[in-house]
């Protein structure tokens, strides 16, 4: 955009199931997400321009790229789906890689486009359409990605279908890790090898687990987290996509993180720590394992990011 007039939005990377609350639970990370540069086309419609960072593996056809879908539908519910827009995106976070990719494009073309035209409906209610843009990824409809990327902070999602999500208090110092081995896991695929069952076992133990968890943040009470971030659903279906699962969980724990389990559909892993010590040593020590392994990853480290999606 030589000729750019507008302005740059970020939406950030996100980690979603936390454990305990498929489908249900996410929070946001500091760091990797994408950017979105937005301003004036030349012809009537929406347009991408560009996608830098994405090795030409992101469609750019504003029907199939989750931040043109997004920005469209939002672009029609206002009325002004004829507005000449142009729309450069950037993603600065690995994509299929169980961080939210999808969805922090979603939040950041919705996004762009309400601040573009002065904000005319508040963050939360962009949320049908940032689900909207999310859905074109993988057809499922949840928003525990794109639930955080735009609110910020940990996000309970009471309904999907509903758009009724609860912002969960954070306690003080917490610091997630996530680490993302360079292996490729479909979202498609890891969701289609889940059971459509759960016995009532199951169902007792992780209501235990999702109900203490959330207690756990409101009372600030760290064993209590730790004590509840156990997935007995999801995590033992899709361990086996993730090479060295188990080392790796068995590492964490023994470097005493609050918890840890794969990072949306995979194939990253996180870990929740009480602060950024244990973070730091849960990373490096899972990355050694790794490498000695064979398998290259990288790892962020960082608070839970409060504020979502913004305006840089
Ligand atoms: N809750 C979703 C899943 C997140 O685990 O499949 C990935 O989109």
């Amino acid at each position: 955009m030589s000729d750019f007039v507008g302005l740059k939005v970020f939406a950030p990377a996100t980690v979603a199931n936390v454990a305990v609350g498929y489908d249900i639970l996410g929070f946001a990370i500091s760091g990797p997400g994408d950017e979105i540069k937005i301003g004036y086309g030349k012809t009537p419609g929406l347009k991408i321009r560009a996608i830098h960072g994405a090795q030409n593996r992101l469609p750019k056809d504003i029907n199939k790229n989750t931040a043109g879908v997004s920005a469209q539908a939002l672009l029609k519910h206002l009325g002004k789906e004829d507005m000449a827009i142009e729309m450069d995106i950037y993603k600065k976070m690995p994509f299929a890689s169980g961080m939210g990719s999808s969805a922090a494009s979603a939040v950041a073309g919705a996004f762009a486009v309400n601040e573009f035209l002065g904000c005319p409906l508040s963050k939360r209610e962009l949320l049908p359409f940032v689900l909207k843009g999310e859905e074109a990824a993988d057809g499922a409809y949840h928003a525990d990605n794109v639930g955080p990327s735009l609110m910020g902070g940990i996000v309970l999602i009471r309904n999907n279908r509903e758009h009724d999500i609860v912002k969960l208090p954070v306690p003080n110092g917490i610091y997630a890790v996530v680490i993302h081995p360079n292996i490729s896991v479909l979202t498609a695929e890891s969701r289609s090898i889940l059971s459509d069952t759960v016995s009532m076992d199951q169902m007792i133990e992780q209501s235990g687990n999702l109900a203490a968890f959330v207690a756990g943040l409101y009372r600030s009470d760290l064993e209590l987290i730790r004590r509840s971030l156990k997935d007995v659903i999801i995590e033992p279906q899709r361990a086996k996509l993730i090479p060295h699962f188990y080392d790796l969980k068995d590492i964490a724990y023994k470097n005493e993180a609050l918890g840890f389990s794969i990072s949306g559909a995979g194939p990253s892993l996180f870990a929740l720590c009480q602060n950024s010590l244990i973070a730091e040593n849960v990373a490096k020590n899972c990355h050694a394992h790794l490498k000695s392994k064979g398998i290259e990853s990288q790892f962020y480290i960082s608070e839970i990011n409060k504020e979502g999606a913004v305006k840089l």
